[in-house]
Parts: C-alpha cells; structure tokens; sequence
C-alpha cells in the first residue's frame, strides 16, 4: 500500500533545507509526498526555537495535529529541528500524541527511529549526533539548490540559543561540496546558495587552509553553475580577501546580509559580537567601493538587556549612516541557556516594542531611497516562477537579490535575462524585457 509524508518547516533556510534531506530520506524508505498533513502517513514538523514567538508558532500548531492523530491511530507524528532539539522529553510531556522527536543534530538517525515507533510502538526520542550522508535530497527549485557547507556555531552571541540547538561549527569537507554541486550542475541547476551559520569561518576545523574565498573559487569554476549565494556572514570574520574574491568572482552575486545587531558598541560587546560599529562601517565601505552594484542587508536586535535610549538612538544613527537595503528587525527574547537570559536588567516590553516600531519607520523610508536607486537600470535576473501576485506576469531575482515582476513567456523560467528596472513596489520591483 502507498504511504505519504507532509512536511511543514519553520525557522531559516537551514531548517528549510533540512527538511529537504528529511523528504529525501523518507523517499529512500518509499513514501511518497503529499500535499497536505490529513492526507499523510507520517507527519514531520521541523521547529525553530530563535525566539519565543517562533516556539508558541510550532506549538500551536503541533495541537492542530492532536485532532489528526485522533482520527488517524497508524499516523506518526514527528517534530524535529531545533526546538525538538532544545526542548527533548518535555515535548512529549506536553503533546503525548507525538510518536517521535529528533533533535536538529540528529538528522541522519530519521529511518531507524521509524522503524523503532513500528516496533516498539511508544515514542522515541533522539538528539544525539548523527552522521548524515546526503544520499537523496528532495529539493523544491530545479535552477536553485541550498548546499550545507557547515554546520553549528562557535560565536556564542549572548542571546543566541544556536550554538546550543545546533552544536559546535563544523565544516564540511570541500570535496563533498563540490561534489554535490557538480551533480546540482549536471541535473540543470543554475544558482546555488550554501548554507552555514557563519559561512566566513567556513574550514576552521578542516586544517588544510582552504578558507571561504578559495570555496567559492572553486565552486565558480563549476561550467553550469551561474550564480553563487552564501547566508550567513559574521562581521568579525569577513576578510578584506574575501571582499577581493567577491568582487573579482562574476558568479558570486552582489548580495550580502550582515548582521549589524546594535548599532551602539556597548551593546555589541554585551552580545559577544567582537566587533564595533566602525569597524563594520569601514568593511560596508570597501564592499561598496569594489561592488558599487552590492546591496547590503542585515538583522537587528532591539530592547536587548541594559540596552538604553541613548543605545538605541545609535541603532537608529547606524541605519541613517549606512543605508542598508532592507533589514530583519527583532525584539529581544530570552532564549534558555545564554548568557543574556541570566542578566537582570531586561527593556521592558512596552519600551521594545516603541524602539522596534520607530526602527521600522526609519528603515521604510531608507528601503524607499535605495530602491529609488535600482530605477532605470537594467540587471540580469534568474527567472524563477509564474508571479504569485498576477498569473501573467513572471517573478526573478537580480543578482543583488531584488524580486522583479516582468511579463514574458513561461518557458523562460530557469534562465538568466536582462531587465529594465521601470517601476518600485513595497518590497519588489516591475521590469520591462530587454
Ligand atoms: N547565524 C546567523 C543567524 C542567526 S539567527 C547570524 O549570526 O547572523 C537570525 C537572527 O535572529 C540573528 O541575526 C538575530 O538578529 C536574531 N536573533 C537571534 N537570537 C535572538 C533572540 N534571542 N532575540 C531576538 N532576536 C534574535
Ligand atoms: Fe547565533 Fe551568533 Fe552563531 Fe549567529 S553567529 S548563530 S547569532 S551565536
Ligand atoms: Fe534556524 Fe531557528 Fe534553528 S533560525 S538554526 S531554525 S533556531
């Protein structure tokens, strides 16, 4: 008999990808996808725990399964990914009708775990290590593939539960990413983006000296691949070598998200950054001096512990100065385990909540002036769907990762072509064919 999987991810693209190698591994065991969670046989919820809203998101939803597993007693119901990771038994605790939990680090243990709820018949829980061997990857886009080039993080930011969730940093050998990239390439791909928690200390445990810069010279070597995109960077660890790379590599897109956090050099030091505000200005600076074309985008933190008026108005003095693209904006949350959970001197609500919708105000304005700044030119653009928003209409990206709306034919979908910029939107743009 045909069995059906459905998976449904919160969180990064991490998370987003990992759910790919789940799909792939579920396939190997013969199940097949299916479109929605009541037509499944086995359910995944791959969680987030960065914040606590993203907690209460994979919670509340983990009850609308409750109801499922009511009707439907052969049903497994698995959560995995970080908050599994972070959480463990407790989850079982408080939703009793999950049959497994595996952990963010244990990804490659999903088929004996299956076969463990068959046997066994009581919920299994897992959050140890596991090798993991991409032997199958279910992946959404055939022109563009995420690529785990490490996993894990080391920088222990002070409000941060990643290192905690997801272990220590760890690279991946440089021969299996470019392996894997070959075969992306053979099967049609055009743009990759690789994947790590700080993709600038990429081959610090490797010991062999090849660093980022040299990873992305060797995947741009790669005959089909024509664009390469990386997420995330860490200021401290972006190399004047790398702006070089970046700038002398035509395949590596103009694009870069860098989390700033604070503007104030207090508070980055309270969140264990290692690195001030003008030390992150002079890099923006040279990236923009050797990529005019680059768009800069980044994260930040409001109302972290201790953080007063006069640190906020830096943020905000840091977002006129440098102009970024557009930015994810945060309210701090305590997270278990770190370091900034423990300080006592926490913003009150209220207080973040203004700091945060004043922040959001002045980025608007800027996101406006830097679109402003893409009208009338012309860019190359990946094509990548039928527009979500108007069916006549195509959807790509630029190489500095603006969405742009354009009207073309649907077999052009998977190629690179050329645009003019004619027209802003809140958060894309209309292009004209060249
Ligand atoms: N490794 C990446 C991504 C980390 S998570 C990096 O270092 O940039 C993505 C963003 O979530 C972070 O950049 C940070 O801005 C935000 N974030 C992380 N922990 C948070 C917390 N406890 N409260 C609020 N925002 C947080
Ligand atoms: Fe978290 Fe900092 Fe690591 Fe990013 S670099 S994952 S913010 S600890
Ligand atoms: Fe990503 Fe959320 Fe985990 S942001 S690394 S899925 S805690």
């Amino acid at each position: 008999m045909d069995e059906f999987y459905h998976i449904i991810t919160f969180g990064c693209q991490m998370n987003e990808h990992d759910s790919e190698k789940f799909g792939g591994q579920l396939e190997l065991l013969g199940y097949q996808a299916a479109d929605n969670p009541e037509s499944a046989d086995i359910i995944l919820v791959n969680t987030c725990c960065i914040r606590d809203k993203a907690e209460q998101k994979a919670f509340s939803f983990l009850g609308r399964l409750r109801a499922l597993k009511e009707k439907k007693k052969n049903l497994i119901i698995g959560v995995c990914g970080c908050l599994a990771q972070s959480s463990g038994a407790a989850l079982l605790k408080r939703a009793p009708y999950i049959d497994m939990v595996i952990g963010a680090k244990s990804i490659g243990c999903l088929p004996q775990i299956i076969n463990k709820v068959k046997i066994e018949k009581k919920a299994q829980l897992e959050l140890g290590g596991y090798e993991y061997h991409n032997n199958r990857i279910v992946r959404g886009d055939p022109f563009r593939a995420w690529v785990t080039i490490m996993e894990g993080c080391d920088n222990y930011c002070t409000y941060c539960v990643v290192p905690y969730v997801r272990g220590r940093e760890q690279s991946r050998p440089m021969g299996d990413i470019i392996d894997e990239i070959h075969c992306l390439s053979d099967k049609g791909c055009r743009e990759v983006t690789l994947l790590g928690q700080n993709v600038n200390s990429y081959g610090n445990n490797l010991n062999n000296g090849a660093g980022f810069p040299y990873l992305l010279e060797k995947i741009s070597e790669i005959q089909g691949i024509s664009r390469i995109r990386f997420v995330t960077s860490h200021p401290k660890d972006l190399s004047l070598e790398l702006i070089h790379k970046m700038a002398a590599l035509p395949k590596v897109c103009n694009h870069l998200h860098l989390p700033l956090q604070s503007g104030s050099d207090r508070i980055l030091s309270a969140m264990n950054r290692k690195y001030t505000l003008a030390a992150y200005w002079e890099k923006v600076r040279f990236l923009r001096e050797l990529i005019p074309q680059i768009s800069i985008t980044s994260d930040i933190i409001v109302g972290f512990p201790g953080e007063t008026d006069d640190d906020f108005k830096e943020t905000l003095r840091a977002l006129e100065l440098i102009k970024f693209d557009s930015i994810f904006s945060f309210i701090y949350s305590d997270r278990p385990h770190t370091a900034a959970s423990v300080l006592t001197d926490k913003v009150p609500r209220a207080k973040a909540l203004r700091r945060f919708q004043s922040l959001i105000k002045l980025q608007e304005k800027i996101n406006a002036d830097r679109a402003g700044q893409m009208l009338g030119s012309s860019r190359q653009i990946l094509v990548e769907s039928i527009s979500k928003t108007d069916s006549a209409k195509l959807s790509g990206r630029t190489g500095n990762n603006k969405l742009v709306h354009f009207t073309g034919s649907a077999d052009l979908i998977g190629k690179l072509v050329d645009v003019n910029i004619i027209r802003a939107c809140k958060n894309s743009f209309m292009g004209e064919l060249v």
